[in-house]
């Protein structure tokens, strides 16, 4: 396992006990536009890459003959392996999105919500993921669009204190939030899929106050953007994005943050 793929194994390690156990409502909404595009039927076979606690597999459980689990973070698969423990057609496996093991097999489609970005050569497991598929099988996955000006403002809070792969990943890799559709589009097409379509769906995010917002981060990837800030400067941080969130309240009370979420998919 490389350096990178390792630090990023134990972060999830580290964050998987509370991730997605915040009260925010964003992994579901997310989930739930991935499964819309996809449209799962009986009798299908599908692959869920990056699935932590199970976002994806808990939409597709009702449906589908069979979904495996896949994921680096034996911490994420413990939890999803014991909440599907009910479900009989969902299997969970520690393992690496980048080159799922053959023997699981093919799928009809193979999915990954919020996870190409974590992986440092995006073409080249997309290409693994199409050896997955049967002919005619479908990739579908969901990454970050633009942000609203609150989130973005509350990146830029993080921004400087990030190392340079970090940095660049948030702003200028081909899968950062501001690149364009048909960048994200090309790597599909590089991997060899067809039929390849952009949908993008605007997602907010209810925040019921500060501390709400500070755990969500600390137990999302958006850990990583905490760990970058020396200790000594975090309440500094916090008081800066205590004034962006009260520069953005909801309607119904708390604070909302907006941003756009893409799904990409395409063809075997
Ligand atoms: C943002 S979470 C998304 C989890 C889930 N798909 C969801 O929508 O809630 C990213 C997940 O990708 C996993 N991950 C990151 N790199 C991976 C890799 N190389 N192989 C397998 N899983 C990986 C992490 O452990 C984490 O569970």
């Amino acid at each position: 396992m490389s350096d990178e793929v390792a630090r990023i194994a134990a972060m999830f390690d580290a964050l998987a006990p509370t991730y997605d156990t915040t009260g925010v409502i964003f992994f579901g909404p997310i989930a739930d536009g991935l499964i819309e595009i996809l449209r799962p039927g009986p009798g299908q076979r599908i692959l869920d890459l990056g699935c932590g606690r199970g976002a994806v597999l808990a939409r597709l459980a009702p449906t589908v003959d069979t979904a495996v689990g896949i994921d680096i973070s034996p911490e994420m698969v413990a939890r999803s392996r014991a909440a599907f423990a009910p479900w009989p057609n969902i299997r969970v496996e520690v393992g690496d999105a980048r080159d799922p093991d053959p023997q699981l097999g093919l799928f009809n489609a193979v999915t990954a919500s919020l996870v190409l970005f974590f992986l440092p050569d995006p073409v080249a497991a997309l290409r693994r993921w199409r050896d997955r598929l049967t002919t005619g099988g479908r990739c579908v996955i969901s990454i970050f669009g633009a942000p609203g000006a609150a989130w973005q403002a509350v990146d830029e809070v993080f921004l400087p204190y990030l190392p340079a792969q970090l940095r660049d990943a948030r702003t200028a890799g081909p899968l950062s939030p501001s690149s364009p559709d048909s960048t994200v589009e090309q790597l599909f097409t590089a991997a060899g899929y067809t039929d390849v379509h952009t949908v993008a769906r605007p997602l907010d995010t209810r925040f019921a106050g500060i501390e709400q917002w500070e755990q969500f981060s600390w137990s999302t990837g958006q850990r990583a953007m905490w760990l970058a800030v020396p200790e000594p400067e975090r309440p500094a941080v916090r008081a800066t994005v205590t004034d962006i969130l009260r520069s953005s309240p909801h309607p119904d009370g708390g604070y909302v943050l907006s941003q756009t979420v893409r799904y990409i998919s395409g063809v075997a």
